[in-house]
């Protein structure tokens, strides 16, 4: 019966579509005021066509590069993948991957130089290549079609692991009778089991020197798609990368049920109890029938006050670079960031056991924060005003494929207001200004396995760029015998929470390191730490006992820089151009202004917390320096943590009005709960970049309120199918 009415609800809501027609009185509508002086409504109408939403079905066979920045294109990686095979290194290879094909970006003064119509740099590729169990990065001159340098660094670690090293990796535990007797065993059939590849981490242990290694843990997919759910709980597989041989099985939970699938499918299809359902709320969507108001050619994005080249990238996910922000006073772009992306993650968790303790992911250097991000989900993921950019990134032979879908561009507005002010009518002036907020987001959302990161970096016309990460996804849950809490002699040794019958939710935190080369006018700047001090006052002063005042000291070297956020010892962090100044004399910023974040409190010999050394502070700055891009070193798989953001900001280089480099690091700490199951609601804390005297003041006077008769009118027509 309850499966029939719930059928009937659902026919019921598939029956009936309702179409909104919009329409604009455009008669009475004025255009708005325009600073988009840049905008070439020709260029806007053949991008946009009015009311057609942009289908994205591109194979990139015919891309060309525009711009310096530009990612490479199809055609530029299968030159790449040309000029490898005839090279003596790949020539003699028993066997070679490339583990990142990248454009190698032209040095900043050449970039910082070229103009709109000037003809490209010559184009080069960067390529991570082990050959033969060697780690080697190439310069690939596609110009003059050759290699043009070959280093081979002497540092721990392995590059980010192919699509194709975690495939084999999750088939590799079934070459092993041992393996599958102990699956068996537990009632699995092995047609049902679904394996996922972990990252070792590093140790130190001898078993593990000296070559790569994955760990694979197993999970069974009966009844459920979120096998994770369901982890087959102790059992954890050793493998080698190199060889796909099994080294090592150990299995310590062969007494630990398998959770239940009940309960754990979080598809639509799989919602069937209709008890369960929240009264829906009516359609939801930003109209823009004039369509949207910025223009992306190639890689370059242009919207209101901003401009900025916009690219996907296999480690960062996305990269932002010269972002400029347009100036009312004197009518110029202005550079604020060189370039800006998440550079590596940390996720430690919280349980040292067996099966546990080496879960310490490092995403971007590991896994490919950018090769993890899937399609996103239009009207979902992205709303329907938003606009799709692809990534193109190389497979481990080489070969170009497409990411569809990767990143959209939108405008937002969720009904904030940018500034406003009334007038008490005690004053006699009937003063009612308000101005909507409406922002740019760029957006990608990462599926690391089964955790998914969503990081959004949204441009406000007041300058403020806010970077904010969304956590959402599935839980990596441990199986136990409890059932319920009353069974629990000792909560604080559970490393988690109980979500359901025998799953634990384990404590972990997430880390989210973002390089943040800021370059507020020019490359030359320095790092100002503007302290808020308590004075007291003399006694006699003033009726006051005490008061707050600045303290402005700026930052020598990077030792100056390295800074822990205190709440009872409050400062502002900026980054100025102490070369220019504003009409009154204050040298032009951006600071960057934490919100909620977590800080890491393992012990900083703890190897994975040396290793993921670049949390140790939450701010750095190191000078602009081109080979330290990733605050975790360059191989991040499996390193001993010698070499990242910690080791180059203690060498306390000169900071002082030079080309600098802002390192800010976003945490989390996750205690799971039950909400958390099965699938995550979005978690979300951001920071932002905000102008700081860089405006001779609030640049945004010029922004008109919403007018009613300019704005779409919407009514539902509604038509039964
Ligand atoms: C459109 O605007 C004009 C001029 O303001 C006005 O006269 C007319 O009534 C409006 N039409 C509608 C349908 O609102
Ligand atoms: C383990 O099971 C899989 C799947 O049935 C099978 O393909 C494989 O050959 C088995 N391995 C061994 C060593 O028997
Ligand atoms: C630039 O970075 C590399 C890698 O950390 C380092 O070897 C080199 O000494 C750095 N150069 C300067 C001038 O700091």
């Amino acid at each position: 019966m309850e499966g029939r009415k719930f059928l009937r609800f659902m026919s019921l809501l598939l029956g009936v579509f309702l179409f909104f027609v919009c329409t604009v009185n455009w008669s009475s509508t004025v255009l708005p005021y325009n600073t988009l002086h840049w905008v070439d409504k020709e260029a806007e109408t053949t991008l946009w066509p009015p009311g057609h939403k942009p289908v994205h079905v591109n194979d990139h066979t015919s891309d060309v590069p525009r711009h310096p920045l530009d990612p490479l294109t199809v055609q530029e990686m299968n030159r790449v993948r040309t000029i490898l095979s005839s090279h003596r290194l790949f020539k003699n290879a028993k066997s070679y991957a490339l583990h990142n094909v990248v454009v190698e970006e032209p040095s900043k003064s050449l970039v910082v130089k070229w103009r709109e119509g000037d003809s490209l740099p010559r184009r080069k590729a960067s390529v991570v290549a082990r050959v033969d169990g060697v780690t080697h990065v190439l310069s690939i001159d596609l110009g003059l079609g050759r290699v043009v340098r070959v280093d081979t660094g002497g540092l721990s670690g392995y590059p980010t692991l192919t699509i194709e090293d975690m495939r084999l990796a999750t088939f590799a535990p079934l070459s092993s009778a041992e393996f599958n007797k102990t699956i068996l065993d537990r009632g699995v059939d092995l047609a049902d089991l679904a394996c996922f590849p972990i990252s070792s981490g590093w140790f130190g242990k001898k078993v593990e020197e000296k070559r790569r290694l994955i760990k694979v843990q197993c999970y069974t997919m009966k009844d459920t798609a979120n096998f994770y759910m369901r982890p087959i709980e102790g059992l954890t597989v050793l493998v080698d990368l190199d060889t796909n041989e099994v080294i090592e099985i150990t299995d310590h939970g062969k007494e630990i049920p398998i959770p239940k699938a009940a309960n754990t499918d979080y598809r639509l299809s799989a919602q069937t109890d209709t008890h369960k359902k929240i009264k829906p709320v009516n359609p939801i969507s930003l109209e823009q029938p004039r369509g949207p108001s910025f223009t992306i050619e190639g890689h370059m994005v242009k919207w209101a006050n901003w401009e900025f080249h916009l690219k996907p990238d296999p480690r960062a996910g996305v990269i932002i670079s010269r972002a400029m922000v347009w100036d009312p006073d004197s009518g110029e772009l202005r550079s604020v960031m060189y370039k800006g992306m998440s550079s590596e993650l940390f996720v430690p968790y919280m349980d040292p056991t067996d099966a546990w303790y080496f879960k310490t992911y490092m995403d971007a250097g590991e896994y490919g924060f950018g090769l993890q991000a899937m399609p996103l989900v239009p009207l979902n993921d992205c709303p329907r005003n938003a606009y799709y950019m692809d990534g193109v990134f190389a497979a481990g032979d080489g070969t170009p494929y497409v990411r569809s879908n990767m990143v959209c561009v939108f405008e937002s507005y969720a009904g904030d207001i940018g500034w406003r002010h009334s007038e008490s009518p005690l004053t006699g002036l009937e003063i009612r200004e308000a101005r909507p907020k409406v922002t740019l987001v760029v957006r990608m959302a990462a599926s690391v396995g089964n955790y998914d990161y969503i990081v959004d970096w949204e441009f406000q016309t007041d300058g403020l760029i806010k970077i904010k990460v969304g956590l959402s996804g599935i839980l990596m849950v441990k199986g136990t015998p409890y059932m319920n809490m009353n069974q629990v002699p000792n909560q604080e040794n559970m490393h988690g929470t109980l979500l359901s019958e025998n799953v634990i939710g384990v404590i972990h935190d997430h880390y989210i390191t973002f390089y943040l080369d800021m370059d507020i006018d020019d490359s030359d700047n320095s790092f100002v730490k503007v302290n808020l001090k308590r004075q007291d006052t003399s006694p006699g002063e003033s009726p006051r006992k005490s008061y707050l005042k600045t303290v402005r000291k700026v930052a020598k070297t990077e030792k100056d820089a390295q800074i822990k956020l205190k709440l009872y010892d409050p400062y502002e962090f900026h980054v100025v151009n102490p070369n220019k100044k504003t009409r009154v004399g204050n040298p032009v910023g951006y600071k960057v202004v934490p919100a909620g974040t977590a800080a890491s409190l393992l012990d900083p010999e703890d190897p994975p917390q040396k290793r993921g050394a670049f949390t140790n502070n939450q701010i750095w700055v190191t000078p602009y320096n081109k080979s330290e891009e990733w605050a975790g070193g360059i191989f991040v798989y499996q390193n001993e943590g010698e070499d990242n953001l910690a080791s180059w900001s203690n060498r306390d280089r000169s900071i002082e009005n030079k080309d600098i480099v802002l390192w800010y690091t976003l945490g989390f700490h996750h205690i799971p709960c039950q909400e958390d199951f099965p699938i995550m609601p979005t978690v979300s804390s951001s920071f932002d970049l905000k102008p700081v005297n860089f405006f001779e003041n609030n640049p945004i006077l010029g922004v008109p309120p919403n007018f009613e008769k300019d704005l779409p009118v919407c009514e539902a027509a509604t038509a039964s199918a």
